[in-house]
């Protein structure tokens, strides 16, 4: 199979390529256009069924391998070229296309095709429930109308598929245990039990239960009585290890067994640390996939871990001690994003893993770090989407929006027919643009981090070994171990593996293997690889401001009801001994909210602060001290008859430091310098800027925390804010709520210490509820949070006797302290724990 229609077979045994000569007994070559110039010879050559990229031969300094044969470029013989004798490739006529068959069958299923069998078409084939297509579940059409091959694991190619049944591998080995039944493979709905010999005690689970996708609930069952340096580090289903006792420098070893990829280290070594080398290892079967919260719970703990430990906060703090240890004077980091592309890759897969990236992108954006991206596509060959190098994408690949609108506008057929999958070709261009990087500023390479990211269907693979590209980077970095990457602090290969056609053993070699961690994941197709980056942002570990998870309720039975998303971790409830208010973290030690919260315990201007309570979470935090603004009186203008004044009605609670977690965190509040890294912003960035930036509309989307009935039932509602020419129109309803004859003019009553929202021509806004006072006014920024006001009274309560407050009546309006305006008396009280943008206060 050739990947050209035009091309040509010849069973000869040389081929000339300039100033190198390839000599294989039977191949298919590219048609060149003009045969006197070799650069411009097609870059492909097959052999059965393998093409191999020759665009620049100068590239492969090493060994192209195919099935396991490997030819040493730098040592090829001479022998005649039949290029050179001249035979005229130039008569061969372009064949019309020609259409995929779509009448394949399969053994006990469907079969369905995307595009009526026309070439890029994708046949799918359908089993039943708790059967899987074997050897594959997808093919593409060819452009020579052939579907293509299938391949059972030690190469064979079969004619015709077939529906299989589930099974989940059994546990083949339990040291100092026993394990019933000892079946080598097990049906979904049977289980496996353990139990450990007297003197050993059992972790893990005491019974597995084989699941509908072919994997087991609970965890490794280990018998471990701590006799040795390390613990035992169990045998994972579907797995055998080597004999042998646990001590210092000592190995294990691990294989799979028949039709079972292993997938981590295969061989562990006690450390001194009295902690095994490298990741665990699991035995997957071909049809096992990956959940994506499994996965996206594995990336928080690695990727954010690294994030996090990257951002100027932490470097300055420097006390909180994730997994990774610190290496990089500055939060700086390069991106390396490798997309497949290959023919395998329909149009809808290639736009649901660019959607996923896209995400991934921003996600990253989201950290207070420095980012450059590298962002290729490859097929047989690799394009660059964005060059971190090139003088011509200086202003693209720092610029986030600028990167995401060049992946948008990449189009998947830019590498027409050259449709293999060439990962050495997209590794070594990584490895030339580090190169040129070192050579660049080696002190500033030798502190930035590399994160490269490979997302692939691996579906075939043409040109070199990427191991081969893979060592010379780390080279490149001075890391030499091979067996454990924990120690390559500079560098992280992350893989995604999509659908079933991946080759897990070649990933497994190429993705990092690093303690504690996983960078290798197998995910069953591309809407899971945009849920899995999706939900990344749960960041557990993260303790930066304004960090939240984004809602993934419509996945709910992808993370099931447990995995609930935690999307305000700022959020307090406050008040008098009831709750009757709510409040934001702003720092570790102080809390936000209104003044009028605490009006019932105010004496002569104190708050006595035994009375108040807050509670984040489950959690409640002891309060300190509150102190309300001093001119904060809502009798303030009650010589101009107006009964309630609620100008200034902003306190700050404080309470015993809290513990940052992923529930709770805080806000990021605008001109300070967080909230400047935060929206990345130059350093020397102003106030102004940063309302410029938070507020560009004059109807600016924002949300608020709507209370609800109990602490569970508390939702994100959104609103706008009105600033500018919208604004008079909007504090006009104010004047609705002074009943009586006044002396007041509006201004007075609502002066510019206010932000107004609610209801408007274009948006039908939700409004506040009595209890939602002294909460956060909050938008979304780069996928952080800012708080921009404090939420103090409204026009209208509409949240009684029934919830109405999503629709209510067009005048209502909410009002709410301004952060921008109460800087100075901010600063006061938090300048010692938060660092603020100069001001003239
Ligand atoms: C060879 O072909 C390439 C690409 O088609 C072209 O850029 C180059 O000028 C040609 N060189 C010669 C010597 O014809
Ligand atoms: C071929 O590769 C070498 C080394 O990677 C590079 O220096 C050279 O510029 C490349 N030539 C072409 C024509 O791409
Ligand atoms: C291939 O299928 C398309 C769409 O069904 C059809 O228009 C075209 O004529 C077919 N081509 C051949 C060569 O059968
Ligand atoms: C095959 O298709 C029919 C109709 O489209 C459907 O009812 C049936 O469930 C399918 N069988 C399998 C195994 O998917
Ligand atoms: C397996 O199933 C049994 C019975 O249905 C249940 O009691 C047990 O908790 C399950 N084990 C795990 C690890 O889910
Ligand atoms: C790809 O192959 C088709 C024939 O199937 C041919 O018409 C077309 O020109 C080729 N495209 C490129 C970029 O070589
Ligand atoms: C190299 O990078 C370091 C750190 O980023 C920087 O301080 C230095 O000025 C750079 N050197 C050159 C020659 O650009
Ligand atoms: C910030 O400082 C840089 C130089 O340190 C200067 O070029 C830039 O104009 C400043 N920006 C503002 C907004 O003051």
């Amino acid at each position: 199979m050739c990947l050209y229609v035009s091309h040509v077979c010849i069973s000869v045994m040389c081929l000339y390529f300039s100033h190198m000569y390839i000599c294989i007994s039977e191949m298919c070559v590219g048609r060149s256009t003009n045969k006197e110039n070799m650069s411009a010879f097609q870059e492909y050559v097959c052999i059965s069924g393998m093409c191999l990229y020759f665009r620049n031969m100068s590239a492969f300094q090493e060994y192209v391998c195919i099935s396991g044969i490997c030819l040493d470029f730098s040592h090829m013989s001479a022998c005649i070229s039949v290029w050179m004798q001249g035979e005229d490739y130039g008569d061969y006529e372009d064949e019309p296309p020609q259409n995929c068959s779509i009448a394949e069958k399969i053994r006990g299923g469907n079969v369905s095709y995307s595009q009526a069998g026309t070439e890029g078409s994708v046949l799918t084939y359908h089993c039943e429930a708790g059967h899987y297509p074997y050897p594959i579940s997808q093919r593409v059409c060819s452009a020579d109308g052939e579907w293509s091959s299938m391949r059972l694991a030690d190469g064979r190619r079969v004619s015709r598929a077939s529906c299989k049944e589930i099974m989940c591998p059994g546990q083949l080995q339990l040291d100092h245990g026993e394990f019933w039944p000892r079946e080598q493979w097990l049906k979904p709905g049977e289980s496996q039990s353990f139990s450990c010999h007297s003197g050993f005690s059992l972790s893990g689970s005491a019974q597995r239960n084989c699941t509908s996708l072919g994997d087991w609930t609970g965890t490794i069952p280990v018998c471990d009585s701590q006799a040795d340096d390390c613990k035992n580090p169990g045998v994972p289903p579907g797995a055998l290890r080597s004999e042998g006792r646990f001590r210092k420098g000592e190995k294990v070893q691990y294989r799979c067994q028949m039709g079972l990829d292993l997938l981590g280290s295969a061989e562990r070594v006690c450390l001194e640390s009295r902690e095994w080398s490298g990741s665990e290892t699991r035995c997957q079967t071909q049809y096992a996939f990956d959940s994506p919260s499994a996965v996206a719970e594995a990336m928080g703990g690695s990727l954010s871990g690294v994030m996090d430990v990257l951002s100027p906060e932490f470097i300055k703090k420097n006390k909180v001690t994730f997994g990774r240890t610190l290496r990089v004077a500055d939060g700086r980091m390069n991106v390396f994003i490798l997309m497949d592309t290959s023919g395998s890759i329909s149009k809808t897969h290639f736009n649901l893993a660019r959607g996923a990236i896209a995400d991934l992108i921003r996600k990253l954006d989201s950290y207070e770090i420095e980012l450059n991206f590298q962002v290729i596509s490859y097929a047989s060959q690799a394009k660059d989407i964005v060059d971190i190098v090139s003088s011509k994408d200086e202003h693209v690949r720092s610029n986030v929006k600028s990167v995401l609108k060049r992946l948008a506008a990449f189009d998947h057929r830019s590498h027409g027919n050259k449709t293999g999958t060439n990962l050495y070709a997209a590794l070594y261009r990584v490895y030339e643009r580090m190169a040129i990087l070192r050579e660049r500023n080696k002190t500033r390479f030798s502190e930035t981090q590399n994160v490269i990211l490979i997302e692939t269907d691996g579906y075939s693979n043409t040109g070199g070994s990427p191991l081969a590209v893979l060592a010379k980077i780390r080279s490149l970095l001075g890391y030499t171990s091979a067996l454990d990457h924990t120690e390559d602090k500079l560098l992280d290969v992350y893989v995604f593996g999509v659908g079933d056609s991946v080759n897990k053993n070649e990933l497994n070699l190429i993705a990092s293997r690093k303690r504690h961690e996983k960078h290798l994941f197998i995910l069953k197709d591309y809407k899971q690889l945009g849920e899995v980056f999706n939900s990344m942002i749960s960041d557990k570990s993260v303790t930066m401001c304004g960090v939240a998870q984004e809602d993934v309720s419509e996945n709910q039975e992808v993370f099931g009801p447990t995995k609930k998303a935690y999307t305000r971790p700022w959020h307090v409830n406050t008040g008098v001994k009831s709750e009757t208010c709510q409040g934001s973290i702003v720092t570790q030690n102080w809390i936000l909210t209104a003044a009028h919260c605490f009006s019932a315990i105010r004496f002569e201007g104190k708050v006595d602060q035994e009375k108040v309570t807050v509670k984040h979470g489950n959690k409640a935090a002891k309060v300190l001290l509150v102190i309300s603004h001093p001119q904060y009186k809502v009798d303030g203008l009650s010589h101009k008859k107006v009964k309630e004044f609620y100008d200034y009605d902003i306190a700050l609670v404080k309470v015993e430091t809290i513990k940052l977690s992923w529930t709770a965190r805080p806000i990021c509040l605008p001109c300070t310098k967080p909230a400047n890294r935060a929206m990345k912003m130059s350093p020397n960035s102003t106030c102004e800027q940063h309302e410029k930036a938070l507020l560009p509309m004059e109807e600016t989307r924002a949300y608020f925390i709507n209370k609800g009935a109990t602490v569970k039932d508390a939702k994100r509602k959104q609103t706008h804010i009105h600033t500018g020419s919208k604004r008079p129109d909007c504090i006009k309803q104010a004047e609705n709520t002074l009943l009586t004859p006044h002396d007041a003019t509006l201004n007075e009553y609502v002066p510019d210490r206010f932000l107004c929202s609610g209801g408007s021509a274009d948006h039908i806004d939700a409004v506040t509820c009595k209890g939602d006072s002294g909460g956060a006014l909050f938008l979304l920024n780069r996928l952080r949070y800012f708080q921009v006001g404090v939420v103090s009274w409204g026009t209208k309560n509409v949240c009684e006797p029934q919830d109405s407050s999503d629709r209510p009546p067009p005048d209502a309006r909410d009002f709410h302290i301004s952060v921008f305006h109460l800087l100075p008396w901010l600063k006061q009280h938090l300048g010692t724990e938060l660092e603020f943008l100069p001001m003239d206060d």
